[in-house]
């Protein structure tokens, strides 16, 4: 099974954590199983960027985005090459290491 390592994000997992994750479920599926609450705040429907992650290894490895996601990846914050909507990425056969960003535009027009 593949694993995902989160890397520490100071509310979500402070410590980081080792995940092990099924192939084709998203990253997201993977980390709410876990207990790291990432933001979903549509639901996993596309349509939000809360659930924003930055794949500092093995990017190469998941399906590409869709043009919907990328549209909406074009709104998040903190926005890098190897951004993806954890919702839309899914696991693939290979380790991942991922990111969580500190802020989310939720988070930011909030306050
Ligand atoms: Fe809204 Fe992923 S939860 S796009």
């Amino acid at each position: 099974m593949p694993q995902i390592v989160f890397l520490p994000h100071e509310d979500l997992c402070p410590d980081g954590a080792v995940v092990e994750a099924q192939t084709g479920e998203s990253i997201l599926d993977a980390a709410l199983r876990n207990g790291i609450q990432i933001e979903h705040a549509c639901e996993k429907s596309c349509a939000c960027t809360t659930c924003h992650v930055i794949i500092r290894e093995g990017f190469d490895n998941l399906e590409p985005s869709d043009d919907l996601e990328d549209d909406m990846l074009d709104k998040a914050w903190g926005l890098e090459p190897d951004s993806r909507l954890s919702c839309q990425a899914k696991v693939a056969d290979e380790d991942l290491v991922v990111e969580i960003p500190k802020y989310t535009v939720n988070q930011v027009s909030e306050g």
